[in-house]
């Protein structure tokens, strides 16, 4: 992704900026399509009378709307439907021996008697089809799955799962009702664990009363793996499938086909004759989902969900054509995400430029924006809950402080109503600024998805207090682990491995595997948290800039221990975070898990000593004694040689010799390459920083102050697109200014690109 284009454009005057920054707005959104997307429709298509129903996702603010009904620990999250909870606090409280029932709340007429051309027995049956995108996804214990989702059709939705129905009766039945024909239901079932009357962990059945299943297909011999132990939650290889779902009324036949892409399969995963007249208790029948863990668990999400029933006659559909759900929820994404960056660049703009001027920049939040008619943004929390969950803000409920504010634990209620534990961030300075971040904070991080970000559940905003409300971390963050003092639980070596691996696994979603590069900008033990089993989350995007306010300087941070070893050499001329130098915090990050010691600078000048410490060892062929001695020699030799080399290798002053977050992945997850070369003394600094073999580019690194670039579309993305943006662009390392302008081409640029 680049804007060249735009990026290195004149500087037009700012309010023909603006101007054209509001005009793509609007063209985007009065684009008729948007108007076009209807999500329940009833008529006459091919001669058969039809009702369908589409959701593309699912918006939080379809909880509050009637068309669904909830029951059981669901919850609609990162734009899905949770059958189970998407939690990363305590498995064993919040994940296992879990239960949902999410129904459609309208029934379908879905068998007649004596209607006209009927079957021999004097029914006519309807026929539906249906497709829907399921994502079975392990939570933090990868080694575990289970149990596995479900789509019903049921006689009815009330009453929720029954009591004893979690585990492998996945919310269906229980011990005492399996089987009994009052249970009205019939279900095609998507298992991870196997029972005792399953084929195996891995298949699809056809449930009748009973989650001993009439028909299973294993799934292995059409390549399908559910929740595989793989996958990473980001687009390619989420483990997401496609469920396809046809039944024949008039054949009383179903056929399930499953794909890890769009694309419909010509052959069914399993077939079988089906009598849904026979099954459901009366003639009407709910459409949903129904879900389960036991004692091992996974996260039972719906993507989408698209529905079409033959309406039958006499079946009691609405006569005219109804419209769609609140267009103001269901606005296109290209609209809702040109309109939130537009209203972002609008606000930053007139915040910029109130200070240019010299004004007071007062609050933009309150009279600006509604934040809430952004569609798939997280909830949005009442200042009182937050006050009450965190005992008023109580000292005892403190987790931490930093430049940002100050972080508690609090326990609110969930989607439906359960109790759990949160971590609430309180900004400090929201009268002054904290409120652009806030919302770039926002925008972005309720669509990033990552098993090693920290999961972002809710926001509340009152009386310029801003608070945002992260999933709670039981074991804290990286650096009270690192360097807590002796009482501090030490890591043990596969620990720091793991925390190092997945720490480069968000690094990759954020800089290459996002639809958007995202630059993290202040990478740091103290950002690093740690999820119950002791697994990496990188929390606090977005939140650089908060620190970063316009009177900081370096100086001022020095009683921050360490922060300065973590930025980049290059920062300091650029004024700008890249991808490389969150590469360069991520290298310091590493050097610091495997030496157990901070990177430690008492002033700007002179602020390796771990890093020329380490880079010496290594130059004298004796890198291991660097390791921290806490460990007592409990390390495998290769991996911590591996580390320390990729530690120097990230830390490598000139940006353009650093390795990419991608191959730095690959270096850690294929232990069979090679450690990266790093040169046996450390090179010097040099600026402008020199260019690699042969390569040919833009001026990133200070060229510019040398050779005059025309700045055609040469472009090498790698190295511009690092302001791509606007939360990533401004300076996560630096005091200077930067043009705003610029910020907002980029926007512009992605608005018009989104579209
Ligand atoms: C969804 O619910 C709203 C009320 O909450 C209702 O007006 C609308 O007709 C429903 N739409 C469908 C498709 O059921
Ligand atoms: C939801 O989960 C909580 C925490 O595990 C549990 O106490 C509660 O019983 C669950 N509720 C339902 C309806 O399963
Ligand atoms: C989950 O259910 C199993 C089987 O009923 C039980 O042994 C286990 O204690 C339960 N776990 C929790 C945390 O409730
Ligand atoms: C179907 O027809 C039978 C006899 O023709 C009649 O007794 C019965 O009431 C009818 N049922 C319905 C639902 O119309
Ligand atoms: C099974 O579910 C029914 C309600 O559907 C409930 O009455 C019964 O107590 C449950 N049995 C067990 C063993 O939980
Ligand atoms: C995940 O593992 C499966 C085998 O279990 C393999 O076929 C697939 O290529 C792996 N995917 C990735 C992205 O590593
Ligand atoms: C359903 O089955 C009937 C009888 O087997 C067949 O005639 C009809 O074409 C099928 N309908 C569809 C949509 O496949
Ligand atoms: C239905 O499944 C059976 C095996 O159960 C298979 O032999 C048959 O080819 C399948 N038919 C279709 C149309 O998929
Ligand atoms: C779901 O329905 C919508 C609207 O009819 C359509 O655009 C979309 O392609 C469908 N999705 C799938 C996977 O068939
Ligand atoms: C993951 O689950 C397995 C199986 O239940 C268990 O043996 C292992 O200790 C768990 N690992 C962590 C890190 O919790």
């Amino acid at each position: 992704m680049t804007t060249e284009p735009w990026r290195r454009g004149g500087r037009a005057a700012p309010s023909l900026e603006l101007l054209l920054l509001l005009l793509a707005c609007v063209v985007a959104c009065s684009i008729p399509v948007v108007r076009a997307q209807v999500t329940m429709f009833t008529g006459t298509v091919a001669g058969r009378d039809i009702t369908s129903f589409s959701f593309p996702w699912f918006d939080q603010d379809l909880i509050k709307q009637s068309n669904l009904t909830f029951a059981g620990n669901t919850s609609i999250g990162s734009r899905s439907l949770q059958i189970t909870p998407d939690s990363l606090n305590n498995p064993q409280v919040y994940l296992v021996n879990q239960t949902g029932h999410i129904f459609y709340s309208t029934p379908f007429v879905l068998w007649a008697a004596n209607a006209s051309n009927s079957t021999p027995d004097g029914r006519r049956v309807a026929s539906f089809s249906t497709v829907m995108k399921l994502n079975l996804y392990r939570g933090a214990n990868t080694s575990v799955k289970g149990e596995g989702l479900a789509f019903v059709i049921a006689s009815g939705k009330d009453g929720g799962p029954p009591p004893g129905s979690y585990g492998g009766y996945l919310g269906l039945t229980n011990v005492s009702t399996d089987g009994l024909p009052t249970n009205g239901f019939a279900a095609v079932e998507l298992d991870t664990v196997k029972q005792s009357y399953d084929p195996d962990d891995n298949h699809v059945g056809l449930d009748v009363n009973s989650v001993h299943s009439t028909v299973t297909a294993p799934l292995a011999p059409f390549g399908i793996e559910l929740a595989p132990s793989n996958a990473t939650a980001t687009g390619g290889n989420d483990g997401s499938n496609f469920m396809w779902i046809d039944y024949n009324g008039t054949a009383r036949h179903v056929w399930v086909y499953l794909s890890p892409n769009e694309n419909k399969p010509a052959t069914a995963v399993l077939n079988a004759s089906l009598d849904l007249s026979k099954v459901l208790l009366d003639n009407k029948g709910y459409f949903g989902f129904s879900g389960s863990t036991g004692a091992t668990y996974e996260l039972n999400c719906v993507n989408m969900w698209n529905m079409t029933v033959d309406v039958l006659p006499g079946g009691s559909v609405p006569k005219k054509k109804l419209p769609g759900w609140k267009l103001g929820v269901f606005i296109g994404v290209p609209c809702a995400a040109a309109l939130a960056l537009g209203l972002l660049a609008g606000l930053y703009f007139m915040k910029k430029r109130r200070k240019q001027v010299g004004d007071d920049p007062s609050s933009v939040f309150n009279n600006a924006i509604d934040f809430r008619s952004i569609p798939g943004v997280p909830r949005e929390f009442d200042y009182r809950e937050l006050r009450k969950g965190t005992n008023n803000f109580d000292e005892k409920m403190k987790l931490g402080q930093g430049g940002y504010g100050v972080v508690y634990r609090a326990t609110v209620a969930g989607d439906s109503g359960q109790s759990m534990e949160v971590a609430v961030k309180q900004f400090s300075g929201a009268n002054t600024k904290g409120q652009e971040d806030f919302l770039a904070e926002l925008s972005i991080i309720n669509r990033l998805r990552h098993r090693n970000l920290v999961k972002l559940v809710g926001w509340c905003h009152d009386n310029g207090v801003l608070l945002l409300v992260y999933d709670y971390m039981p074991n804290g963050s990286l650096d009270r682990h690192l360097f807590g003092g002796k009482d501090a639980p030490s890591l043990d070596w596969k620990q720091r491995y793991n925390v190092v691996a997945g720490v480069a696994s968000a690094l990759n979603y954020l800089h290459h595997e996002f639809d958007q590069t995202v630059i993290h900008r202040d990478i740091k033990p103290s950002n690093i948290m740690l999820d119950s089993s002791f697994h990496a989350r990188l929390g606090d995007f977005g939140l650089a800039r908060a620190l970063e306010s316009d009177k900081t300087s370096y100086t001022d941070k020095i009683g921050v221990p360490g922060t300065l070893g973590y930025i980049a050499p290059e920062c300091f001329h650029t004024g700008r975070a890249t991808r490389e130098s969150d590469v360069f915090g991520f290298g310091a990050v590493i050097l610091e898990i495997v030496c157990g010691r901070r990177i430690s600078c008492s002033n700007p000048a002179g602020c390796s000593q771990l890093l020329e410490a380490v880079w010496r060892l290594h130059g004298a062929g004796r890198v291991l004694e660097a390791v921290d001695p806490r460990l007592g020699g409990e390390y495998d030799d290769e991996d911590a040689e591996r580390l320390l080399l990729l530690g120097l290798a990230c830390s490598h002053p000139n940006p353009r010799q650093r390795p990419k977050a991608s191959a730095i992945l690959q270096n850690l997850q294929t232990r069979s390459v090679p450690p990266l070369p790093v040169p046996a003394s450390k090179p010097v600094f040099m600026w402008p920083v020199p260019l690699g073999n042969g390569e040919v580019e833009e001026g990133e690194y200070g060229e510019e102050a040398l050779t005059s670039m025309s700045h055609s579309g040469v472009a090498s993305s790698d190295v511009t697109s690092s302001s791509h943006y606007a939360y990533a662009s401004s300076s996560g390392c630096t005091t200077q200014n930067y043009p705003v302008s610029r910020e907002l081409h980029d926007v512009a640029e992605r608005d018009v690109s989104t579209v």
